[in-house]
């Protein structure tokens, strides 16, 4: 048994003997600690392995059978807990729906009738393009208790995004709704579903949800009501049991390439991982009334509104529309009016409503909030400050809660359920149980406590990944080649002489812009497809609300000339290509990109360029020449900027 000094963390100035007990337990005997937290949940057929660990691949509870919608509705529709509320859904407009345990049941069980009835069948890949209306997660739900497999693409991914991802993931089913409410507009979602149909036209069948109530148009064969489906609908689909291994979904997220990951997660693994992290970070307790404010569209939402919560039979507040709409405090509202106690949401959100003020929040009672999360991105010292003060009113633990789409579950947080640990803003804290955390340098050794190096995770966990989508070269190379042996996150960290983590960001290519995940090379590849673009490179500049912000350095083709309107254009097209969420907050024209002798453009240049930070070393440019080039042109736009 290794000496408790071999542990990621030192904990002896803290009290923390459970928390630490139970960790060591985790790490020293990981298959007898994963099978205890598995025996939780109800099996069709237990596992006859706890762990198959072929690296880089993980296959956990090798022979068990499940149903990830058996567990978060049936097993609660059994019980009192029928007329428990499941979900408090919460349109933008002020509409309002509580769907109970027993209604959730019924509607999973309804939807899935309809996937049955249009010939899907288990492995089948089924893409959701919704709102965040209650139906995105009953058709999650649907789909995973006929073994089908979902692919959800956020609502905001323009036609050709939503168009590259179902190509990707191969899907013939596509639900969509004929229109989102945002900030008040319409946003037409099968037209973009039109679109993208005809860039990717494997899709056979398109479901069409009624939100809006506008005009689409339908495609005789091809496109479908939901509620003329519904109208043939069983209200009873046995739930199909499959293996621990069985895909549950594959979603999408970017990397440091133009082409999207297709991250892949099991059924059985997944579920028993975010079951008991869910636990030991949020403490849910059967009377909780639980938000995360993240879209279903993202890994925060798979987890943390449907799976994790759910499974739990938990009460969570599904909200429809913007923070900010029709006023500053709809936030503070929804809190007060559901009684929310436990809130989860973004650095970039907690940065925005401190922005408008705390006379905002003077004007609800927030006395019901026990417990304010936080995820996406790193959040400074003072929005942690804020959250702490005004939200939770100097009561509140705050879980700061690391995690990626590929470790499926939360990894690295405060966990009360367990034991409160002392918090550190800024920091989120400890490793969870399971979760083999370090910071390394360059070779891979550990890093000493306070220096920056790489964070990696040492030991397979049971939410990982099973891998991306098609592809299994790329998730070895992406994940397991920088650290023989280790998983590399891309993320720079430091841990304290107290063994807490403190998360510095991407240490690749990769941006977050609000929370979203973005590659520069995913922009790079969209901005050059503007017939006036020759090439362009990306970079982050640090914002005060978004964390990132988009600057695009473009090379114009020589027939172009540059104007403040082409500007705007390359904007336009950026954002009709991936969505607003790439909207760039500046674009640069330059006659060069800095460049190495090998060929490989130096970002870290031109992050410093558009950062206003030092240079640094430029030996191994190709022309310094590009670099003056550059900088010339940018002290030339913040005088014209001065100038307005
Ligand atoms: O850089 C880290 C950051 O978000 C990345 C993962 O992004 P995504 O797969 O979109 O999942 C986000 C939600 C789970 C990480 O590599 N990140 C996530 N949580 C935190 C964070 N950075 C700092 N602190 C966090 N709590």
């Amino acid at each position: 048994m290794p000496a408790p000094s071999s542990l990621p963390f030192e904990t002896r100035v803290w009290p923390v003997k459970k928390l630490k007990d139970f960790y060591a337990r985790s790490i020293e005997q990981p298959e007898e600690f994963w099978a205890e937290q598995a025996h939780k949940l109800e099996w069709s057929r237990t596992w006859d392995r706890v762990l198959d660990w072929d690296p880089p691949f993980a296959r956990w509870f090798v022979g068990g059978k499940l149903n990830a919608s058996y567990l978060c509705v049936d097993r609660h529709a059994k019980t009192w807990r029928r007329s428990k509320v499941a979900i408090y859904f919460e349109g933008e407009a002020g509409d309002s729906r509580v769907l109970s345990y027993s209604t959730l049941h019924r509607e999973v069980n309804r939807f899935a009738s309809v996937l049955l009835n249009l010939g899907v069948k288990k492995g089948d890949s089924v893409a959701l393009y919704l709102p965040m209306i209650p139906e995105l997660p009953v058709f999650m739900l649907a789909c995973a208790r006929i073994g089908a497999v979902h692919t959800v693409i956020f609502s905001g991914f323009s036609a050709q995004a939503l168009a590259d991802r179902v190509g990707d993931v191969g899907a013939r089913f596509l639900v969509t709704a004929d229109g989102a409410f945002r900030r008040g507009k319409v946003i037409p979602l099968k037209a973009t579903a039109d679109e993208a149909t005809a860039l990717s036209p494997l899709i056979e069948k398109i479901i069409v949800v009624t939100r809006t109530g506008m005009p689409v148009n339908m495609t005789t064969g091809r496109d479908l009501r939901l509620d003329d489906l519904l109208a043939n609908a069983l209200d009873h689909v046995e739930p199909v049991p499959v293996e621990a291994d069985h895909p549950l979904y594959v979603l999408y997220t970017s990397g440091t390439t133009g082409k999207p990951k297709g991250v892949v997660h099991s059924t059985g693994g997944y579920m028993v991982h975010n079951y008991a992290a869910y636990q030991w970070v949020f403490n849910i307790r059967e009377e909780s009334v639980y938000w995360c404010t993240a879209d279903a569209g993202w890994v925060t939402g798979h987890s943390c509104i449907v799976y994790a919560p759910l499974a739990h039979g938990a009460a969570i507040v599904l909200y429809e529309g913007a923070p900010d709409f029709p006023a500053v405090d709809r936030w503070w509202d929804i809190i007060e009016k559901y009684g929310v106690t436990i809130l989860y949401t973004s650095p970039t959100a907690i940065k925005m409503l401190m922005g408008h003020g705390e006379q905002w929040l003077a004007r609800h009672d927030l006395s019901s909030i026990e417990l304010l999360g936080s995820v996406g991105e790193p959040i400074n010292p003072e929005a942690w400050q804020w959250f702490y003060k005004y939200v939770g009113g100097e009561r509140c633990t705050i879980v700061d809660t690391w995690w990626q789409t590929e470790t499926g579950a939360i990894m690295i947080s405060p966990a009360p359920g367990i034991e409160c640990v002392p918090m550190k803003p800024g920091s989120a804290t400890l490793p969870l149980p399971g979760v083999d955390a370090a910071v390394v340098d360059e070779a891979g050794r550990p890093a000493p406590p306070g220096q920056r190096g790489y964070l990696v995770l040492r030991k397979p966990w049971p939410g990982m990944l099973l891998g991306l989508y098609g592809d299994p070269q790329r998730y070895q190379a992406a994940y397991w080649s920088r650290f023989p042996g280790a998983y590399n996150t891309g993320d720079y960290a430091i841990q304290d002489s107290d063994g807490y983590f403190w998360m510095l960001g991407r240490a690749d290519e990769v941006l977050k812009v609000s929370g979203h995940r973005l590659s520069t090379a995913e922009i790079e590849a969209a901005v050059a497809t503007h017939p006036r673009v020759a090439e362009a490179a990306v970079v982050s500049r640090e914002h005060s609300t978004k964390g990132e912000s988009i600057v695009v350095f473009a090379v114009l083709r020589d027939s172009a000339i540059p104007s403040d309107r082409l500007k705007g254009e390359i904007a336009d097209h950026l954002r009709k290509a991936i969505g607003p969420i790439a909207s760039p907050d500046e674009v640069d024209f330059v006659t060069r990109l800095p460049r190495t002798r090998s060929g490989k453009v130096l970002r870290r240049v031109l992050k410093a360029v558009a950062n206003d930070t030092p240079l640094g070393d430029l030996s191994t440019l190709e022309d310094e020449a590009s670099v003056e080039d550059l900088t010339r042109s940018y002290r030339q736009l913040k005088q014209e900027r001065a100038k307005a």
